[in-house]
């Protein structure tokens, strides 16, 4: 378990982690997600000892990071596999050797019968077994990103922290890649932190998620919490706005928080009040497999009445005045 608590962490007078303080359990997929510069990336060199900090606390398995001796760091640090934002493969080295990298920095040999199985298994979980022999220069992005992952789990870490995994990718290999940390996951028994600036990964991997903007955590919770129903920040992150919603009538947002086939619900209301009503926005998106989110919908001041009882009798969570 990774304990953060009250974390500050400047750099000269710029405060980059500001009283942040979240935990991130065994054998679940964590996602931290904020605009550019929010502090993400510094966030998880924390919580791997590559970054020092001036206040609060990070524990793992109770551990105080910051106490930790040089060897103890080391030792740290083998358990942690980390995807770093620009990958750091090593130009010179073929898929194989960069792969084999931290095993030579630990002192293991990777042509040892053991050691060399483990990297051919690891290169194959990636799909990059007919690269082998490639240069960094030779493949594409998506790939290199495969190369660091299976870099970044040689060791048989405890944790994978990703940093932007899957960030300028095409959608289709986002897919590929999140569908491995995935596997990795439910495979290898491994905790996974992802740190993104993408909603969709977030959605469709991570069972609790961070929000950070300038530095501070705004929000944590499951990713339907944070998303569904976004607070102003979240919905100003998302790009979401409500500028070209109808100045006429009345606009009212439902939220559908558990199962999108309640949207039904919606023509059974024009049908049972006889009704006539725009949807001006619908945002219904898969969350680990369940459907969810809102519609807006515009309807006359003179149906607004019914129709907000008609759906508050239904047990929706309605929103109005937008
Ligand atoms: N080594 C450093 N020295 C000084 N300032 C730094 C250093 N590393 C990061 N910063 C600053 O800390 C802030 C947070 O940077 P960080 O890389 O953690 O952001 P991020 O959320 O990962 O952003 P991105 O989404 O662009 O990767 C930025 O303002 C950055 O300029
Ligand atoms: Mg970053």
């Amino acid at each position: 378990m990774i304990e953060i608590r009250h974390l500050t962490k400047r750099f000269g007078d710029l405060t980059v982690l500001d009283d942040v303080s979240l935990t991130i359990h065994d054998g679940e997929i964590y996602g931290i997600i904020g605009q550019s510069g929010a502090g993400k990336s510094t966030l998880l060199r924390c919580i791997n000892g590559l970054e020092p900090y001036q206040g609060g606390s990070i524990t793992v398995d109770g551990r105080e990071v910051a106490a930790l001796g040089t060897q103890e760091l080391h030792a740290l640090q083998k358990t942690m596999g980390m995807i770093f934002q620009n990958f750091n493969l090593l130009s010179r080295l073929n898929v194989y050797d960069n792969v084999a990298l931290p095993m030579r920095f630990a002192g293991l040999n990777p042509r040892q019968p053991e050691n060399k199985k483990r990297i051919l298994e690891l290169i194959d979980l990636v799909g990059l077994s007919d690269k082998l022999k490639a240069r960094p220069s030779d493949l594409s992005g998506g790939q290199m990103k495969r190369v660091a992952i299976a870099r970044a789990l040689v060791l048989k870490p405890r944790f994978l922290l990703c940093d932007e995994a899957t960030s300028a990718l095409d959608p289709r290999i986002t897919q590929g890649i999140l569908s491995l940390l995935n596997t990795i996951r439910d495979e290898m028994n491994i905790t996974i932190v992802v740190v993104t600036h993408q909603m969709e990964v977030v959605k469709q991997i991570c069972e609790r998620v961070s929000f950070l903007k300038n530095s501070r955590l705004i929000q944590e919770g499951l990713p339907e919490e944070l998303f569904v129903m976004p607070n102003e920040d979240i919905r100003a992150f998302l790009g979401k706005t409500d500028e070209n919603l109808p100045q006429h009538g009345r606009n009212i947002r439902v939220y559908f928080m558990d199962n999108a086939s309640e949207a039904n619900l919606i023509s059974h209301m024009a049908r049972v009040l006889n009704v006539d009503f725009s949807i001006c926005r619908a945002d219904m998106e898969d969350f680990r497999g369940k459907m969810m989110g809102s519609m807006t919908l515009n309807v006359t001041e003179a149906d607004a009445p019914r129709v907000l009882e008609y759906l508050k009798n239904a047990g929706c969570v309605v929103e109005e005045g937008i």
